[in-house]
């Protein structure tokens, strides 16, 4: 199935609006019946526009117009559209019609989590779920005031919950009970939700900045409550940040979270009543990592900060995502910073950055961060749109400042509570704010690809001047539409060789200074800086200042001397990177230990050991190589087994440089692995586990050790470390132990879940057997979105040598996959084919066969729309800005 293009130029105002819905629920598992008020006004302006309504799989039983019922000719349903030609001005619409939670498979619109005994009933709506769960005007920019009354038994569901504010509750007959919800603000369909069933349930209150008393309450089988708490802590500090930060309160009375097994997303900001994949919501330290308990605070963070960038403040159109996503992703990144650490949290984002956004940016899926056309939009929830898109945030927010930025934010809130907008209304606000045109950043928004940055010095030794060259450029691209030149923030500061920073004097700029943020808005710039000795060391994109490709990352030496040095952490860690990849360049011509940077930056890497200042977070991820994904990118073309090699060969000359120092760091740091959640213990753990892991590199002699940090391990971060290393590491001891992991967890399916992870990561070609043996597992579910992602999408993604092997058998399985899980979640198998979407940057052989399993899902009968997209989209040719070349 095809879904036709929709294109943002052909956007028109809705011709109807709908200023309130009122819905009634009779809730059952099997079959749910909805009645729909819908108080429809057209707009003058279109008076030719018929009211059409969207539907789909919603069995329409009656409909009235203005209180009378219509005969069957007065409408006509087709497809997903429903015809009501005769109505103009303002009229009532009411439907009643029939829905099939326990069939719904798909998890978009009403469905059951878990047994249709003990499950109970949610929604999704986003993007375009709303539509099946009632006929009504399915868009964003709809916004309406909801009511909403449910009924049910009250044995089988004795919690009823729906978006907004409590509006009563009380008995019916025949052991039924009724609640009613009302929304005191206009919102569009996507934010609306409801929950029914039996679940268990936290509280906390938070009195809001304003004075207003929100009760706090988190949702979940009664199985799972207990490992609700540090959520809702989390939730208290995110609604304190937002008011201190941004000036953002709560305004409802209830703001509920509750918790499903059974979800294709992370997570949903409905107003009210967010839902979230019980991943993303549980965390203790037996069922927890230390990165586990960081993800619960930001997602619990980023759902929460939805109610204004979102919500309150809503899209016009779906082309416009990253307007609620990318700001949302770059409040949640701030917080998250200034609660734990900003060097590790920037490192995490920028290494997301690299291997997600950059290598589809790469490919025929690439888009511009504000596509200009899609077929199936939930296809379009992509890092382009939420990385990147929080990236050209971040860049606003670095040319703004902190009080810049915060009066641009003001002002948008201000002008657009309860409207539905664009990105070009958000850069009005900003510019408005500050007095400064922002238009020519909308090129950022609308351009797909990565910009290259290319800086060329050279130093005057009469003038003791030394001028920067800054260029800016575009990969090449088959096609050349005209290109803008995109305003680029460069930080950068300079060192001399002994590492020690140079004020900067800059020719007809006044001042001296630490660090200069250059906006280079041009195809190139010239920059002098004065006063200088020597040819300085320049340390580029401090902080990572922009999302762009350095073209070349500088001498070796000048790397040791910034990695060594530099006191920007994630420039720091930046410049290990970069050492990082230029002995994996030398690894793969031949041997990088005898390249004379490798002597110079084990070196420099024993030094930071003793460094009594250096944050172990960052030591550990200075010790974490680029993964073989992330390596490959950079690479003309990519070869699985080839790139592997190399990086473990690398990998195991630096663990056998480091042999004695991360034996020390390891035996000093033991008392890390009693301590508790606290980003000092978690940093110590993370850097014990880095060791622990380059050590079982280094010689097999230390799977012993491995072993016994499996054995002791009192939280999960120690446990799953230990374990990858003796299942990666292929130890004797590994079946022992992934069958004692299994029997400790069989009970908690998001432990389960890294289980199977770290066996579908199992880099060698016979991973494949390994992984097809799982899938019959009794705790792995082919209808279950985290098993599938765990096994399948690990296996397809994170396992290059094992889905890339020689004969294909990796792609006909996962392709077999594909075709298996589009019949009951298609948005789950429309991620799992995006593991071909790169075939053509593959060696000829792998290249052939991974386009055969394309064509043979575009020739299998009945594909959903969602993988018929990606696969269009990953077998035809791409333009420069991401459309498509007929
Ligand atoms: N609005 C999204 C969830 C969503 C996405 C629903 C697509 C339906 C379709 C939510 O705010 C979100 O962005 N969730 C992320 C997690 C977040 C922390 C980046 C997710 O689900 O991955
Ligand atoms: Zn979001």
């Amino acid at each position: 199935m095809k879904k036709p293009l929709t294109c943002i130029e052909d956007y028109r105002p809705p011709a109807w609006r709908m200023q309130t819905i009122a819905l009634d629920f009779d809730l059952d598992v099997e079959q749910s019946w909805v009645s729909a008020r819908l108080h429809v006004i057209q707009d003058p302006a279109q008076a030719d526009v018929g009211l059409r309504l969207d539907g789909e799989n919603v069995e329409l039983l009656e409909i009235r117009l203005d209180g009378r019922v219509l005969a069957s000719d007065e409408y006509r349903i087709e497809g997903a559209l429903l015809f009501l030609d005769a109505v103009r001005g303002e009229a009532v619409i009411e439907t009643r019609s029939r829905i099939r939670p326990a069939d719904n498979k798909a998890m978009q619109g009403l469905y059951l989590s878990g047994g249709t005994e003990q499950g109970f009933l949610l929604s999704q709506c986003e993007a375009e779920g709303f539509r099946h769960i009632t006929w009504s005007i399915d868009r964003p920019d709809v916004l309406a005031r909801y009511t909403v009354t449910l009924r049910a038994d009250r044995a089988r569901f004795p919690v009823l919950l729906a978006g907004g504010n409590p509006d009563g509750a009380g008995e019916l007959a025949d052991g039924r009970h009724w609640a009613r919800f009302v929304d005191p603000q206009p919102k569009p369909s996507y934010l609306f939700a409801i929950v029914a069933g039996r679940l268990a349930v936290i509280e906390d209150r938070h009195c809001t900045a304003e004075g207003r008393l929100v009760s706090l309450k988190i949702w979940a089988p009664a199985p799972l409550i207990a490992r609700c708490r540090y959520a809702l802590d989390c939730l208290k500090a995110a609604m304190l940040w937002d008011e201190q930060r941004f000036g953002r309160n709560y305004r409802l009375d209830v703001f509920h979270v509750v918790a499903t097994d059974d979800f294709t997303m992370g997570a949903m900001e409905n107003t009210g009543l967010n839902i979230f994949n019980s991943k993303y919501l549980l965390a203790d330290p037996l069922h927890a990592t230390d990165d586990d308990y960081r993800h619960v605070l930001a997602v619990v963070a980023h759902e929460y900060f939805h109610n204004w960038t979102g919500n309150r403040v809503t899209c016009r159109d779906w082309f416009q995502l990253c307007l609620k996503e990318g700001l949302t992703v770059y409040r949640e990144q701030e917080f998250v910073s200034e609660q734990t650490s900003r060097t590790l949290r920037r490192i995490e984002d920028v290494r997301v950055l690299w291997r997600n956004q950059f290598s589809e940016d790469a490919g025929p899926l690439a888009h511009p961060v504000r596509p200009s056309q899609y077929s199936e939009i939930n296809n379009f929830y992509t890092a382009t749109v939420y990385e990147k898109g929080a990236e050209i945030v971040r860049m606003l927010a670095t040319v703004l400042g902190r009080d810049g930025f915060r009066r641009g934010m003001d002002l948008y809130f201000d002008r657009h509570d309860g409207a539905a907008v664009t990105v070009e209304d958000f850069l009005a606000a900003l510019g408005d704010a500050n007095q400064r045109e922002l238009s020519p950043w909308l090129a950022w928004y609308t351009q797909a690809g990565t910009p290259v940055l290319e800086a060329q010095g050279a130093f005057d030794a009469q003038t003791h001047c030394y001028t920067l060259e800054l260029t800016q450029s575009f990969a090449p691209v088959a096609t050349a539409l005209p290109r803008q030149a995109l305003p680029i923030p460069v930080a950068l500061a300079l060192f001399d060789a002994f590492g020690n920073r140079l004020k900067i004097e800059r020719n007809g700029v006044a001042g001296d200074i630490d660090e200069a943020v250059i906006l280079l808005d041009r195809p190139r710039m010239s920059l002098t800086f004065r006063h200088l000795d020597h040819a300085p060391i320049v340390s580029l994109l401090r902080g990572y200042s922009a999302p762009v490709r350095i073209a070349q990352r500088g001498d070796w030496a000048d790397l040791v001397v910034l990695a060594t040095h530099e006191d920007d952490g994630f420039n720091r860690w930046q410049a290990a990177d970069g050492l990082i990849r230029h002995l994996f360049m030398a690894e793969l011509q031949g041997d990088a230990r005898g390249a004379p940077a490798f002597g110079a930056w084990m070196t420099g890497l024993r030094r930071a050991f003793d460094e009594a200042d250096l944050d172990p977070a960052t030591l550990a991820e200075m010790l974490t190589l680029a993964d073989e994904i992330t390596l490959g990118e950079s690479l003309a073309e990519i070869d699985p087994p080839a790139i592997h090699a190399a990086r473990s060969r690398l990998e195991c000359s630096i663990a056998q440089a480091l042999q004695t120092e991360l034996l020390a760091c390891y035996e000093q740091l033991a008392a890390a692995s009693m301590a508790g959640a606290e980003p000092v213990a978690q940093g110590q753990r993370r850097l014990r586990n880095a060791c622990l892991g380059l050590l079982c590199r280094a010689d097999p002699q230390y799977h012993a050790l491995a072993l016994r940090h499996f054995d002791d391990a009192v939280c999960l971060s120690d446990k799953l470390a230990a374990l990858t290393c003796l299942v990666h590491g292929q130890a004797l001891a590994a079946q022992n132990a992934l069958d004692t992991f299994a029997a400790d967890y069989s009970t908690a399916a998001t432990v389960m879940d890294r289980w199977f992870s770290v066996q579908a990561t199992l880099p060698t070609a016979n991973a494949l057997e390994r992984v097809r043996a799982l899938t019959r597992h009794a705790a792995f579910r082919w209808d279950n979105p985290n098993k599938v992602y765990a096994l399948l999408l690990a296996f397809a993604l994170r396992n290059p040598v094992g889905f890339h092997r020689e004969d294909g058998a990796g792609y006909e399985f996962i392709a077999d996959s594909i075709r298996r899980i589009d019949r009951i979640t298609p948005q789950v198998a429309a991620r799992l084919t995006t593991a071909f979407a790169a075939w053509r940057r593959y060696p000829p052989t792998l290249r052939e066969r991974m386009h055969a399993q394309l064509m043979r899902l575009q020739e299998a009968a009945a594909m959903s729309a969602d993988v018929t997209d990606i696969l269009a989209r990953s077998l035809a040719h791409a333009d420069e800005d991401g459309s498509l070349r007929p």
